[in-house]
């Protein structure tokens, strides 16, 4: 297949990007994603193979997509994750691919994951207090998370973010420790404001704790910070450094400060749904193409059916918001 026109949708964004969810299932239970409970996850049968996924992912490539992430539900539950990430690399136009994980299982999967060819890693870490670790995730785990780090870093990874997900009257107390743990292991801190994406429906703007907040409590530990270069100007963080040189820390403000107008990234569930946004009420199915016997001029006139569908924006300030029926767990971050 040569390359065909770029992804380029009814506002002019052009989507390089492909986020893969690999699965729904995760060893923990934040309540900002999943449900404490009974949780459906799809049988296995529904769930893309890997080959599936990678025959998606070469034809996104011809459609000039050169960046992928894995996400989940956690990717690293899915058995054989780094077979994927081998075969992903390999594919023509690929040049970056980065993983999101808990970091549970990390520790065990780190150099594998490295040695097939995973270039960058994100790690959840929403504060470094065991308690209110197991309140957000409602399990153990903050230790493993923590030696999933340390073995990311051991195994050569460079420029490992941590996300956290701020929650007004639950995190304010971690936004120094946190930040001050990154800059000492020297990794990149990264607050995300919490989105209505939670599956049993609690979501309360209340609960939102904005980027300029968060910002505020760190210059009155740390000093004024300085304002970061936008290398990426699609890249939904906005950056900024330590006066003092020392680290940097991301604001990812989508409630606050949307960044839809830049957005290049398309999104594939676990079950082979193509998505134009966290918060589309459509879904494209390229897993029955797949399944039927389809061909790749198919699944790219639906990449091109999605783009050509995507909104402006989410929304979510306005009065006609609708939350999507999915939860984050069943999307992919
Ligand atoms: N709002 C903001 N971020 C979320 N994440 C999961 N659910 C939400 C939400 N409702 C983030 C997690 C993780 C990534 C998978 O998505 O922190 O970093
Ligand atoms: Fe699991 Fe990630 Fe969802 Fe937490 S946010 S429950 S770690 S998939």
């Amino acid at each position: 297949m040569p390359t065909l026109t770029p992804l380029i949708d009814a506002f002019g964004r052009v989507h390089t990007n492909l986020r893969v969810s690999v699965t729904d299932r995760c060893n923990i239970r934040c309540f900002y994603c999943m449900p404490a409970e009974n949780v459906q996850f799809k049988p296995r049968h529904e769930l893309l193979t890997f080959e599936e996924i990678e025959c998606v992912v070469r034809v996104a490539a011809h459609l000039g997509v050169n960046k992928l992430r894995l996400t989940g539900g956690e990717p690293l539950v899915r058995h054989g994750l780094p077979v994927l990430v081998r075969k992903l690399a390999s594919i023509p136009g690929i040049a970056d691919i980065a993983l999101t994980t808990n970091g549970v299982l990390l520790a065990e999967q780190a150099q594998q994951l490295k040695d097939a060819g995973l270039h960058r890693l994100n790690i959840s870490l929403d504060s470094l207090d065991p308690e209110t670790f197991f309140r957000i995730s409602r399990r153990e785990g903050l230790d493993r998370v923590l030696a999933g780090i340390a073995a990311a870093k051991r195994v050569g990874f460079e420029k490992i973010k941590l996300n956290a997900v701020a929650i007004r009257g639950l995190t304010e107390p971690d936004i120094v420790p946190l930040s001050r743990f990154a800059r000492e292991q020297g990794l990149e801190m990264r607050f995300i404001e919490f989105m209505p994406l939670d599956a049993e429906g609690n979501w309360d703007n209340e609960q939102v704790l904005s980027g300029e907040q968060i910002r505020a409590v760190l210059e009155a530990e740390f000093g004024q910070l300085v304002a970061a270069e936008r290398d990426d100007p699609s890249q939904p963080a906005t950056d900024y450094h330590f006066a003092d040189g020392g680290g940097s820390i991301g604001f990812i403000n989508p409630v606050t400060q949307p960044f839809c107008a830049s957005c290049n990234r398309l999104r594939l569930t676990a079950e082979g749904q193509i998505r134009n946004c966290l918060f589309s009420t459509e879904e494209w199915d390229a897993r029955e193409i797949l399944r039927e016997g389809g061909s790749d001029a198919e699944l790219a006139e639906l990449f091109r059916a999605s783009v050509g569908a995507k909104r402006a924006g989410h929304g979510i300030n306005s009065d006609e918001f609708l939350r999507p029926e999915r939860a984050m767990y069943q999307i992919g971050g």
